[in-house]
């Protein structure tokens, strides 16, 4: 059943006959910026990693999905599933149907609970009368096969002193075996929080504990809290979410939007920070959740939301983050991402040199601490992106590639200070580049356009450099 479609609000279960086809022909002709190992949508709009759930077996991750073009407009859960993050196939979806989702279903995170998947979810309704927004949260319950079983509404309307705005559910279990749910919300002064819900089992009604305080967050300006997620690592509680609206600063919170991550102690419902920072210090990353098996692995969205790329032209936009095992050191989140890769290389460079298939290869670059200049990529127009440490900063240009406007009204560089720079990790794929700095210290997740490029690395200084093959993925 459909019960809403009308303009972008479109689900899949209204598609013309092969409307969708001729959508994945004009992604096709996309022959510069496609990545390879990236978990990518077939067509339009990726946003979001939802779901993400190890099943004892697999993994599952779903994504935020409006398939018909590079927009936002009706979401749906794309649904994959995989053992070992390099081949995929798909389970059901998350198709907007039922009027608790009428237009669409945004984000949530999923528990296994009795054996299934149980998704917690966002519904995006918008009332028939007046266009009014009333978020619904609900939940789809999988079997471990990936098949939907069933869906329901469990709250139908923001609770008293806050907004439309109350989104992005994020279950877990406690240890007493009661599940409880941090949402994103707006209080109705305008201002960013996130809700802790708690219910008894899946039947019942779920109640409101509190707000989640996160002490000492500069929350000034902060007029929405996305994609809560929390969780414990190393003896210490995280949050991790993306506060939209903080200032711009010097070094940090340089994207329009941010994800950030508070770590400490939870007392009660407040969070005693340790540390606070940003989890990515590229120019596209957003809206990360994690996955539990013995480890903590994070998934982050390549991209911000109102942003355009130059991509959208092929009717595609964006992609998800390699999966990154999180570890706690020196009282700091540290990302180190989870891909094989082929027998590694080692070259000895000065000047320029061509590298065969540069463009979806993995490089490690041995700094010690020295200035760096390298420019990665060229082609006839002279784009290419720079990546240079000097004095304590490292930064990553991308001026001289293609950008969108609003990709160039946020700045064409993004710094990240350092105490000292001694290994860089990059992992290139064709129009994105994950750059893990002394072992996952820091991270820049960037995406770059240059078409028709010439896989050539230039550096003015010798640079010892380790390099090998990402096996792409595979969708079966
Ligand atoms: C974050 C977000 C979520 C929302 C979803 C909709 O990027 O805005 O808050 O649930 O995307 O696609």
């Amino acid at each position: 059943m459909h019960i809403f479609n009308q303009g972008k609000y479109k689900s899949l279960h209204a598609q013309a006959a092969g409307e969708l086809a001729a959508v994945r022909d004009v992604v096709l002709q996309d022959k510069d910026f496609r990545p390879t190992y990236h978990l990518a949508a077939p067509t339009g709009l990726l946003n979001d990693p939802n779901g993400l759930i190890f099943d004892g077996e697999h993994y599952h991750i779903f994504y935020q999905w409006f398939p018909y073009d590079a927009m936002h407009g009706m979401k749906h859960w794309k649904h994959y599933i995989t053992r070992d993050f390099r081949t995929f196939h798909e389970g059901d979806m998350l198709i907007p149907d039922e009027r608790f989702e009428s237009h669409g279903c945004y984000s949530g995170g999923a528990i296994l609970w009795q054996d299934n998947i149980v998704a917690f979810y966002t519904g995006n309704v918008r009332r028939a009368s007046d266009n009014q927004r009333v978020p619904h949260q609900n939940m789809a319950i999988f079997d471990k096969s990936g098949k939907l079983l069933e869906k329901r509404c469990i709250i139908s309307e923001p609770p008293a002193g806050y907004t439309e705005h109350v989104r992005d559910p994020k279950p877990f279990i406690t240890p007493e075996g009661k599940i409880r749910f941090v949402v994103g919300a707006q209080r109705n002064d305008l201002t960013g929080t996130a809700l802790l819900y708690e219910m008894d089992d899946l039947n019942s009604t779920p109640r409101l504990l509190s707000e989640l305080a996160v002490e000492a967050f500069d929350n000034q300006n902060v007029f929405m809290w996305e994609c809560p997620d929390l969780f414990q690592l190393g003896g210490k509680e995280v949050f991790v979410w993306s506060p939209q609206g903080k200032n711009r600063e010097a070094y940090q919170y340089q994207n329009n939007f941010h994800a950030v991550y508070a770590l400490g102690k939870l007392v009660g419902s407040s969070l005693q920070t340790d540390q606070i920072d940003e989890l990515d210090y590229g120019f596209d990353f957003y809206a990360p959740q994690t996955i539990e098996n013995s480890d903590r692995i994070l998934v982050g969205w390549v991209g911000l939301p109102d942003l355009q790329y130059p991509t959208d032209r092929y009717k595609w936009h964006s992609m998800l983050t390699l999966p990154r095992k999180l570890s706690l050191q020196n009282g700091k989140i540290y990302q180190q991402p989870l891909v094989e890769m082929g027998e590694r290389e080692t070259l000895h460079l000065a000047g320029e040199q061509p590298i065969a298939d540069l463009d979806t290869c993995y490089l490690q670059i041995s700094v010690e601490n020295r200035p760096l200049v390298l420019d990665f990529f060229r082609n006839s127009q002279g784009q290419t992106l720079r990546l240079r440490y000097d004095d304590g900063v490292l930064s990553l240009d991308r001026t001289a590639t293609e950008q969108t406007e609003i990709m160039a009204k946020f700045g064409s560089v993004r710094q990240c200070k350092l105490a000292r720079l001694d290994k860089l990790e990059l992992f290139f794929d064709r129009s994105v580049v994950e750059i893990f700095v002394n072992d996952g210290e820091k991270v820049l997740t960037s995406r770059f356009f240059i078409a028709e490029r010439e896989n050539v690395l230039i550096s003015e200084n010798t640079v010892e450099i380790e390099i090998a093959k990402v096996r792409a993925i595979t969708y079966k």
